[in-house]
C-alpha cells in the first residue's frame, strides 16, 4: 500500500508509523487518519511485526491536533460524526489492537495528537515535548477520547485542570503525572523507544495480546476485568507459545515463540 500522510518503515520485528506532514506540524486530517488506519491494520496482520512505534515527522511536533481547518464550519451531526468515525478508525482502533503499540512523543502532542499518544499501549516523550487537551479554547471539547482517556492517566483532577486551562504540560512533568513512561533527549528518542519495543519482542506476542485484553477490560463500561483475565489466562494454556514458553524454561534455554 503506498502513503501521502504518513510513512511506514518495517525493521526487524518493528513497524515505525510516521506521521508526516510537518508543513502542518503532522495535524490529522481524515485522510491521515485513514491511512493510519491502514498501516496500523497492515502491521497488525503482519506475522513478523511485533511491535508498532507511532511518532511525528520533523522535530517540532509528534501531531499539533485533529485538522482545524477541516471541521472549522461543520454542524452538530457532523461533528458527532467526525468524533464517532475517529474513535472507531483510529483512537480505539489502537487502543485495541492486539500488536503492542508505544507512541514516541517528539514534540507538541496537542489535542487529537495527544489523544492518539494516549490511546498507544504506552508513550515516550522527548525534552521537548509539549502535551495538552486545548480543545475548549476553540469552543469544543476533545471528541477521540481525551475526556476519558486523560483521567485514566493522570487523575481526574488533573485532567479536569489540563482541559479546562487549556494549558501544555513538558516531558518532565508528563513523566510526573505518569502520562508518559520515560523521557530522553530528542536525539535517543527512537533509538530508546526500540529497544524498549526488543524487550516486549523477546516475549510471547499471543501472551502479550491476551495481556492487553486483559487490561483494556478493566476500562470497558460493562466488563468485568477480573473476569476477562481469568478467560485469557485460560486461553493462554491452549498456546502453542505458552507450550514453547515453558518447555525452554524446563529445558534451560531461550524460548523461541510461533507468536501470532
Ligand atoms: N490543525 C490545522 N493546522 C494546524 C494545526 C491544527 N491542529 N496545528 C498547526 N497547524 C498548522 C498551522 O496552521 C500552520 O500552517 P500554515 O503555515 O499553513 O499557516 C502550521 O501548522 C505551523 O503552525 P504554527 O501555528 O505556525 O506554528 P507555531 O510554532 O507558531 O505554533 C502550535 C505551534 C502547536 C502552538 C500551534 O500551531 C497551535 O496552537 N496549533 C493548534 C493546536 C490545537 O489547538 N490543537 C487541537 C485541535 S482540536
Amino acid at each position: 500500500m503506498t502513503y501521502e500522510n504518513i510513512r511506514f518503515d518495517k525493521k526487524e520485528g518493528i513497524a515505525i508509523i510516521t506521521i508526516d506532514r510537518p508543513s502542518k506540524l503532522n495535524a490529522l486530517n481524515s485522510a491521515t487518519i485513514k491511512e493510519l488506519h491502514n498501516a496500523l491494520k497492515e502491521a497488525d496482520a503482519a506475522k513478523s511485526i511485533k511491535v508498532i512505534i507511532l511518532t511525528g515527522s520533523g522535530e517540532k511536533a509528534f501531531v499539533a491536533g485533529a485538522d482545524i481547518s477541516e471541521f472549522a464550519d461543520f454542524s452538530v451531526a457532523q461533528g458527532e460524526r467526525l468524533a464517532t468515525e475517529g474513535q472507531a478508525k483510529l483512537f480505539d482502533f489502537v487502543a485495541h489492537l492486539s500488536t503492542p503499540v508505544i507512541a514516541a512523543v517528539n514534540g507538541f502532542a496537542l489535542g487529537g495528537g495527544l489523544e492518539l499518544a494516549m490511546s498507544a499501549h504506552f508513550r515516550i516523550a522527548s525534552e521537548n515535548a509539549k502535551m495538552g487537551l486545548p480543545e475548549v479554547s476553540l469552543g469544543v471539547i476533545p471528541g477521540y477520547g481525551g475526556t476519558q482517556r486523560l483521567p485514566q492517566l493522570v487523575g481526574k483532577g488533573r485532567a479536569m485542570e489540563m482541559i479546562m486551562t487549556a494549558g501544555m504540560i513538558d516531558a518532565h512533568q508528563a513523566l510526573q503525572y505518569g502520562l508518559v513512561n520515560h523521557v530522553t533527549s530528542l536525539d535517543e528518542l527512537m533509538e530508546f523507544t526500540q529497544k524498549i519495543a526488543q524487550k516486549i519482542m523477546r516475549n510471547s506476542s499471543v501472551a502479550i495480546a491476551a495481556a492487553i485484553t486483559a487490561i483494556n477490560a478493566g476500562y470497558e463500561d460493562g466488563e468485568n476485568g477480573f473476569e476477562e483475565e481469568i478467560t485469557q489466562f485460560g486461553k493462554c494454556f491452549g498456546t502453542a507459545d505458552f507450550q514453547e514458553g515453558t518447555q525452554a524454561f524446563l529445558e534451560k534455554r531461550k524460548a523461541n515463540f510461533p507468536g501470532k
